[in-house]
């Protein structure tokens, strides 16, 4: 294993075993769950939006170390940020994990996920939180909030 290959597990390991904002809002805007047909993992998402900002947002779910990992980076990711630009990080992401070339420096931790790209049976591991993110906020759209999300 590279010295590269060793960091992004350490990351991964070290979201895995201290998970940030793991749990459910008591009463959150939208909370949306999705799983992973491949192994029946299930995740869910839920998450506050005040003036076209996620202000609060919680998963919970049981997965493998990669789906846990990456729900908890998606969860520090988008806290703060608008719906848009959450939207944006989601998009970034997916072509990441696709395999395209993007500048990641602006990804912090989740940067380490790509090196899930090489084992493809876990990229929809990495990518279970981020479709159930993008389905909340497409409820959210919906739910008589458009033009804000
Ligand atoms: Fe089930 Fe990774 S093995 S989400």
């Amino acid at each position: 294993m590279s010295a590269l290959d060793e960091l992004y597990r350490e990351v991964i390991l070290e979201h895995y075993k201290n998970p940030r904002n793991q749990g459910r809002l008591d009463e959150p805007d939208i909370a949306t769950r999705g799983h992973n047909p491949l192994c029946g993992d299930d995740v869910e998402i839920s998450f506050d939006v005040q003036d076209g900002v996620v202000t609060d947002i919680r998963f919970q779910g049981k997965g493998c170390s990669i789906s846990q990992a990456s729900a908890s980076m998606l969860t520090e990711a988008v806290k703060g940020k608008t719906t848009a630009a959450a939207r944006e990080l989601i998009s970034t992401f997916k072509t990441m994990m696709h395999g395209d070339s993007i500048s990641v420096s602006e990804l912090g931790d989740i940067e380490a996920l790509q090196g899930v790209r090489k084992y493809p049976v876990r990229i929809k591991c990495a990518l279970l939180a981020w479709t159930t993110l993008q389905e909340g906020l497409d409820l959210y759209a919906k739910a008589d909030h458009s033009g804000s999300a």
